[in-house]
């Protein structure tokens, strides 16, 4: 009998990427996945730790629980990812009726302790733990022996039912940059760099059952550098031309986070010079004041931020650049906070992703700073800060109007789901029915990750589309497809 496994994933791409391998090894010990969490044997959490609010939601969701494990004490309860890293086995004081704890450098032995799990009814199952040690959390190397996570990714299966069209493939884990406010590093470990011939064989593999879009996943991506142990070096560089050359059925490859120190010319050349490489660069600031960045331990100055962007810019003229920032850090004054907005103001983001600063037990930034900043000045340099940016991005988004983009077919508009059927009364008149022509909203993405709403066929999904932009909002870009003159060019 199939056991059904409901998973639910928070957080970043690298979770989402977790929760595909770990849902691949759970169906081929014979579990089927379901979306209502009612149904389930089995219910899995992949967290994430990097702010408190994302916590919090999981916190609830655990809560819920409690009453249906009361009435069926042999449902399986899971929490993997970050969370589980960070909280450990205190995760059970508060919530007894957790089964399973699995940190994610750890993932790959989910599978036996879902199995371990699943044997034992009842009160006689013991809980299953994996979790990475104290002290592999804390260093910055780990042993290529200790590195079992790479059997994870290698197991990696898809089934004919996955939406393949987009894909992740990471080419590093973990984070060595132990920026003061981040959890990251503790709970993912230390940084490892995959070898590039196993990157090559997934991104290959996933182009075979039909990817059309690649995204390379790593925490600072442009750090990536694969030593061979025989005195070679595979760059960052190097490893985008090998990729590029080695799936010339890709039509997209791109790839984020980057940091903003040490992102190479050789890179933007890579950039450059591979026309299947999206122009496109997620490269956080996280604040524009020079003092509040070393306090963060970001290791680079604004005026390093403004060089690499002017060089990303040299390269690639239309490159589109994302950023991330964060508001209210400890000390941040109001003048910091201008340089934050003027950095905003001066750059020419697409988008910035603006978060609060939310202090993270086990970070450096807890332990030596007094979160100082009220909630309401946050919230309000918040605010100020996304409205900036909303300026900014709807500049940026309406020097496209009247141009053709191409634009990755994602799926159904969130945003207006419109079914617009056009019918025939055709049959009251004895005539021949003409077939229903059905448009509805569909969203797409850009080479430089804008999103296009647009009417379409339902069948357009996963596919490359040309459009027409039409009109411009500051998250929104609205397009149709050309005149029947100038057909679609449906690749
Ligand atoms: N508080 C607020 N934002 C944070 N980020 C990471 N840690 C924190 C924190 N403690 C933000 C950073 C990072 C993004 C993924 O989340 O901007 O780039
Ligand atoms: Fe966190 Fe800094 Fe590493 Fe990014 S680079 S994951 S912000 S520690």
């Amino acid at each position: 009998m199939t056991r059904k496994l409901y998973l639910e994933t928070f957080g970043c791409q690298m979770n989402v990427l977790d929760s595909q391998l770990v849902l691949g090894q759970l169906r081929a010990q014979g579990y089927e996945s379901v979306t209502d969490r009612d149904q389930a044997d089995i219910i899995l959490y992949n967290t994430c730790s990097v702010r408190e609010h994302a916590e919090q939601k999981v916190w609830s969701r655990l809560g819920e629980l409690r009453p249906k494990k009361a009435e069926n004490p042999n449902l399986i309860i899971g929490v993997i990812g970050c969370m589980a890293e960070r909280d450990g086995i205190n995760i059970f004081q508060k919530f007894p009726h957790i089964d399973i704890l699995c940190g994610p450098g750890e993932l790959d032995q989910l599978a036996t302790l879902v199995h371990n799990a699943a044997i034992t009814s009842a009160p006689n199952r013991t809980r299953q733990v994996a979790l990475m040690g104290a002290a592999v959390r804390r260093s910055t190397t780990l042993d290529a022996a200790e590195d079992h996570l790479e059997m994870l990714d290698l197991s990696r299966s898809i089934s004919p039912s996955d939406d393949i069209s987009q894909a992740y493939v990471r080419i590093t884990r973990g984070c060595n940059k132990f920026c003061t406010y981040c959890v990251v590093p503790y709970t993912r470990g230390p940084e490892v760099h995959r070898p590039p011939k196993n990157i090559i064989e997934e991104v290959q593999k996933l182009v075979s059952a039909g990817a059309r879009e690649v995204t390379l996943l790593g925490q600072t991506i442009n750090h990536y550098a694969f030593n061979h142990g025989d005195g070679r070096t595979t760059t960052f560089a190097e490893l985008l031309y090998q990729i590029h050359e080695a799936t010339p059925d890709l039509p997209r490859l791109r790839f984020v986070t980057s940091f903003p120190r040490d992102f190479t010319n050789e890179a933007l050349m890579a950039m450059r010079d591979c026309p299947r490489i999206c122009r496109y660069l997620h490269a956080p600031a996280q604040h524009g004041s020079d003092r509040i960045l070393k306090l963060m331990n970001r290791g680079y100055t604004t005026a390093q931020y403004r060089d690499f962007l002017s060089r990303a810019r040299e390269f690639m003229p239309d490159v589109s650049v994302a950023s991330d920032f964060i508001v209210g850090f400890p000390t941040e004054t109001e003048e910091d906070f201008t340089a934050t907005m003027e950095l905003v103001q001066e750059c020419r983001f697409k988008n910035s992703f603006i978060f609060k600063y939310s202090p993270r037990p086990g970070t450096t930034a807890i332990d030596r700073f007094k979160d100082d900043i009220p909630e309401e000045t946050k919230r309000r340099r918040n605010n100020q800060l996304l409205a900036a940016q909303q300026q900014a991005s709807e500049q940026f988004n309406r020097e496209l109007i009247g141009h053709k983009v191409e634009v990755l077919v994602e799926g159904e508009s969130k945003l207006v789901s419109r079914r617009n059927t056009t019918r025939s009364n055709g049959i009251e008149l004895g005539w021949e029915k003409p077939k229903p022509k059905i448009t509805i909203q569909l969203v797409g993405r850009t080479r430089g990750d804008q999103i296009v709403v647009f009417e379409g066929h339902p069948k357009m999904k996963g596919q490359l589309i040309n459009l027409q932009i039409t009109s411009a909002q500051s998250l929104t870009l609205f397009g149709q497809l050309p005149t029947p003159k100038t057909t679609p060019i449906l690749v």
